[in-house]
């Protein structure tokens, strides 16, 4: 999706390596007898409020899924804020931009207006669990990763939005001192990004504060991220400062920059093209070179859960 005309989405082979740390949450947690709710609830108390370890909710545990490796995960990653080269936002990323503490501001048409450091919302929202999505990119490559953190229909709740609230707005930060990628003006920023609120509030819409039951990675979104895995990776919008509940519909980062290639919709949809390449299959990044293409699946494999929220819509003119 760069703004050039390179492939951007060519994975290296050298970034291609197998995870040896892979840490399976699901042994761990049954290991160390973390599956009751009794004793979540006790680490929560005395741990960081950021609400480690987190509990797998079954219902997205990815047992089809194979995941993909951590260090790939946090090694390969798209945050223009920082630089369009995926290989290095992970070093400039962790340069001396803070994550911690971390503002949230949610307002807009609510009943209940907030501004809340991300730890005590985590606390608010009642804690944290591990969700298995995949996730696909506009730029046709894929991953699956099982994130940490809260379905989004918790802030909703809090914020307890009034009627003519259609749509919320989210907001990344703005800091180009820390964020070289920000001094430049190929992109009007702070990053937007938008939802529907019926969309907003399907179960699938999550905000991840982690990865891998770890505290989510400064490249990967920190210290807290929308994750909406049947969209293309670019609504996932990273290191949330304000959410806005809107009358009208917020025109987004992409769609601003190239009306023509990225709409509002964004969701994964393998007969409707980008203009520059095809969307039928996608590259699975740390699949290896022979096995690393399959075909795209409709709503990114989560029809069943959302098709019904596009009845009637016409999915290539709303692309
Ligand atoms: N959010 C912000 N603020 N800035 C970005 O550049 N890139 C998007 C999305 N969210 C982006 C962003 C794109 S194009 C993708 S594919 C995903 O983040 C990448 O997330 P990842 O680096 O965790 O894989």
């Amino acid at each position: 999706m760069n703004i050039k005309n390179r492939k951007s989405w060519e994975l290296p082979e050298s970034a291609v390596t197998p995870e040896k740390n892979y840490l399976n949450r699901r042994h761990f947690l049954k290991t160390v007898g973390m599956g009751s709710g009794a004793l979540l609830g006790a680490s929560l108390a005395k741990g960081a409020s950021s609400g480690f370890p987190s509990i797998l909710n079954q219902d997205f545990n990815g047992e089809d899924l194979e995941k993909t490796p951590y260090d790939l995960i946090k090694g390969y990653n798209n945050f223009y804020e920082f630089t369009t080269d995926k290989g290095d936002v992970q070093k400039l990323a962790n340069k001396g931009w803070q994550t911690e503490p971390w503002d949230i501001e949610i307002k807009g048409l609510v009943d209940n207006p907030l501004k809340i450091e991300v730890n005590d919302l985590i606390k608010k929202v009642g804690g944290i669990e591990q969700r298995v999505y995949r996730f696909r990119c506009v730029e046709a490559w894929s991953m699956v990763i099982p994130w940490d953190g809260f379905p989004l229909k918790k802030i909703i709740d809090l914020a307890q939005p009034k009627s003519e609230a259609k749509y919320m707005k989210f907001t990344t930060f703005y800091d180009p001192k820390n964020a070289p990628g920000q001094r430049g003006r190929s992109i009007d920023w702070p990053y937007v990004e938008g939802l529907t609120m019926d969309e907003a509030s399907n179960e699938l819409a999550f905000m991840a504060t982690g990865i891998y039951g770890k505290p989510i990675p400064n490249q990967n979104g920190a210290p807290i991220r929308l994750v909406v895995p049947w969209k293309y990776g670019f609504k996932s919008i990273k290191s949330i400062v304000k959410i806005e509940f809107v009358k009208r519909r917020p025109l987004n980062t992409w769609q601003a920059l190239q009306p023509r290639e990225y709409g509002f919709y964004a969701n994964v949809n393998p007969k409707v093209d980008h203009p520059r390449w095809s969307q039928a299959s996608e590259r699975v990044i740390g699949a290896g070179f022979f096995s690393s293409r399959k075909p795209t699946l409709m709503f990114n494999g989560y029809e069943e859960q959302v098709a019904h929220l596009y009845e009637g819509l016409d999915l290539k003119k709303n692309y």
